[in-house]
């Protein structure tokens, strides 16, 4: 068989594991050939492609990023361009399309698996909110990255009596900001399952100082928002991809909780700085081993199997201690979301 690899949408710690996975598997125990797409969907739309083998492979277990590079498309620009990507696919004999990606990645392999086209979708999210899995590779690292920063920015904070407000990625959930925010005992945590109010919020922070405690931490989730006439809050409007623009729920917070508290309050935005470099070593298990009791998740191994096995439209998907595959119509149906209790479990913790 001759299978297609691409990677779109952000990019994660354990892309380059998954993308070994699909080569090593095809490859070495079907005798398929592999060849990657540049740039996600892009490069399959205009036929930018290179060869995968065993040597293209070798030494990216524990690179960060992706070997394919990625980038977002306009679903307009998708759907324009469903024949001309049939048409690439029968030029290069291409069997299947294997694309690894979150919420909108696995929406655009819908809508070409709809018109006909055979894709198995692997699943990818630092914000791990694809409801259809259990877990995916690269939360993990961003969990990790996001406590470690917040280790070291507790001891900053204290320096100078300060209390600072971290931003982390979470553009529909709080799953990074509530696990790092745990990690690190942050002492309040805001996600965008649940508008916050800004007076709850400073009177916690409040309650740290009047306790003798010379600083506090809040974790934000970029996508957090207060609750409608608590605060006034700028939002960013839409971009280009139909994506919320954030206005810095941090930025916009630390104004409002120094004017309420007298503290001096600043803003810190971790940003991409949770996506780059090497996964953790649970990641890269995660990515490479194919059996659940064993560690691993949905990997590349399983798009390969469902492959040969001609079970397209749909994603592989971790569900309790079995790797199973769902139709992509279902993975892409809701987002999953921190649930009430979880949040005022963890949040009880911190
Ligand atoms: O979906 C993953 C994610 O990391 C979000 O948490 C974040 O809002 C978004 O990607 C940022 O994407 P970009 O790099 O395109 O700004």
């Amino acid at each position: 068989m001759r299978i297609g690899v691409l990677t779109s949408g952000g990019d994660c710690p354990g892309l380059n594991a998954v993308i070994r996975s699909v080569v090593h598997r095809a490859v070495t125990v079907h005798g398929d050939e592999v060849v990657g797409f540049r740039d996600g969907w892009r490069g399959l739309l205009v036929g930018d492609w290179i060869k995968l083998d065993l040597d293209a492979v070798s030494g990216i277990l524990a690179r960060g990023g992706t070997i394919l590079g990625s980038s977002r498309v306009q679903p307009a620009q998708l759907r324009d361009g469903v024949e001309r990507t049939r048409e690439h696919m029968a030029d290069l004999g291409l069997d299947a399309i294997v694309p690894i990606g979150g919420e909108g990645t696995l929406k655009a392999a819908r809508l070409l698996s709809e018109a006909g086209l055979p894709i198995v979708g692997v699943p990818k999210t630092i914000d791990n909110d694809i409801s259809a899995t259990d877990v995916t590779f690269g939360f993990d690292t961003a969990v990790t990255v996001a406590t470690e920063a917040l280790d070291r920015l507790k001891t900053t904070a204290e320096s100078h009596q300060r209390v600072l407000i971290v931003e982390v990625m979470g553009r529909h959930t709080g799953w990074i900001a509530l696990h790092a925010g745990m990690a690190a005992g942050a002492h309040a945590i805001v996600i965008p399952e649940r508008p916050f109010g800004i007076e709850e919020l400073t009177a916690v922070v409040g309650r740290r100082f009047e306790m003798g405690k010379r600083f506090a931490i809040v974790v934000a989730a970029e996508g957090a928002k207060p609750r409608e006439g608590s605060m006034p809050f700028e939002t960013g409007g839409i971009d280009a991809f139909g994506h919320e623009r954030f206005a810095g729920v941090a930025r916009q917070s630390a104004v409002e909780l120094e004017r309420r508290l007298g503290k001096e309050a600043r803003p810190v935005v971790l940003g991409h700085v949770q996506r780059g470099g090497t996964p953790t070593a649970y990641d890269r298990v995660l990515a490479t081993l194919p059996q659940p009791s064993a560690g691993g998740t949905p990997t590349g191994w399983h798009a390969v199997e469902a492959v040969h096995r001609g079970e397209f439209g749909t994603m592989t998907a971790l569900r309790g201690t079995r790797i199973t595959l769902v139709p992509l119509a279902e993975a892409v149906r809701s987002l999953k979301a921190v649930p009430a209790d979880r949040y005022a479990e963890l949040s009880a913790v911190v």
